[in-house]
């Protein structure tokens, strides 16, 4: 195994010694906009994140965890809801197994080269490739169609520049960082598709391989469902936060639609929300059991109680972690302090060798 670099730096808060650049240092990164954290952020991105690293526990591995907040502007212009939403998401990472001294974990705008590599980025990203990104044509498409009805629009209505280029700052986000894997849902491949391509064009043009092409990492249970079936997202309010008291999270659950078919009646499992819901969550054995509840007819609220265990069981000692951390904002400022401290020691060196090829 090759080597790797071990930097020693005098200033972070609480370390002296850090690993700062990779050889065969594998580097696994995932961001979440601070827009709030439901369950399907952890099945999508943050279960996966911890599941690469005990996949990778035998070999050198860093893990980089990020807080999208240039990405929750897009949406959110409230300051308060937006500090609130960083806790919050802060909290749940750290209470879903984060660890603060091991992992690198810091707020995208507390790193500077972030958005200077965006800039620099952005000529070697083509307008038709951003013109045919999901969140942008999912706005075009709607104001097509709601063109055709009443009101006439202009096509762009509602768009702005962060969702136009949010996968060009997302390129950044993954390319600062010569991140190898990245864990995410599966409404994200497209993001790493065009870093990918952002990357290829750059490092063709310089002859370099100073950006490195990030593997996208899905984990299998593709999407979790929402309370409406449609993809749990905090963007269509059909999500359930993780970290909620338990009775309000099965209240919840218990809101989850489903079919009228009657309790004794056999249920289809094949797209049904309530059963990929719980395989996301279930052991295999599990998963098989419950294929024969619903061939033999189990009711949906049994179902649904089902669900509510098997989500509260894996939460319920972790609740008091969430607690602790969502309410110590002075301890989150020093974990986000130590975080872009080691962060940066990687943006800084990857941003210069990306400027030594240019000027
Ligand atoms: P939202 O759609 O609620 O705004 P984000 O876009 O912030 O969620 O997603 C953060 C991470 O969680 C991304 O990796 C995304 O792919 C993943 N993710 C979001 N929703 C789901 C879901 N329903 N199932 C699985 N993963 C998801
Ligand atoms: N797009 C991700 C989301 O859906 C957030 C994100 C921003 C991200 N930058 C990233 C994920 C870089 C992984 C890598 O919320």
């Amino acid at each position: 195994m090759t080597p790797y670099d071990i930097l020693h730096i005098e200033n972070t808060l609480k370390e002296t010694k850090i690993v700062v650049y990779r050889c065969d240092m594998k580097r696994i990164l995932t961001g979440i906009k601070p827009t709030g954290v439901h369950l399907g952020n952890w099945m999508g991105a943050i279960k996966p994140s911890f599941e690469l690293l005990s996949k990778y526990k035998d070999e050198p591995t860093e893990a980089f965890f990020f807080l999208a907040d240039f990405h929750a502007l897009n949406t959110c212009f409230d300051p308060i809801a937006l500090k609130k939403s960083i806790k919050e998401v802060a909290a749940t990472w750290i209470a879903l197994g984060l660890d603060t001294k091991k992992h690198i974990f810091y707020r995208q705008s507390d790193i500077p080269e972030i958005s200077e590599l965006t800039v620099i980025l952005s000529p070697f990203t083509p307008k038709g490739l951003l013109n045919r990104a999901h969140a942008y044509k999912a706005f075009v498409d709607k104001n097509r169609e709601l063109s055709q009805s009443d009101t006439v629009r202009d096509l762009d209505d509602g768009v702005n520049m962060g969702l136009f280029t949010y996968p060009l700052l997302m390129s950044a986000d993954i390319l600062s960082f010569q991140a190898d894997l990245v864990p995410v849902g599966e409404d994200n491949s497209q993001h790493l598709e065009i870093a990918r391509d952002i990357a290829g064009k750059f490092n063709r043009n310089y002859k370099t391989e100073t950006l490195k092409l990030p593997e996208l990492v899905v984990r299998k249970g593709a999407l979790l469902p929402g309370l409406d079936g449609r993809k749990m997202s905090a963007s269509y309010n059909n999500h359930i936060p993780v970290f909620l008291p338990e009775k309000k999270l099965r209240k919840l659950i218990m809101k989850m639609t489903t079919d009228s078919t009657p309790p004794g009646e056999t249920k289809k499992k094949d797209s049904n929300a309530l059963f990929s819901f719980y395989s996301n969550f279930a052991s295999n054995e599990q998963i098989l059991e419950m294929e024969q509840k619903y061939a033999k007819g189990i009711s949906w609220g049994e179902v649904k109680q089902e669900i509510f265990e098997l989500v509260n069981e894996e939460l319920k000692e972790k609740r008091d972690v969430y607690n602790h951390y969502v309410n110590s904002e002075k301890e989150l400022e020093d974990v986000f302090k130590e975080g872009a401290l080691k962060a940066r020691l990687v943006s800084k060196k990857v941003l210069k060798e990306v400027k030594d090829l240019i000027f």
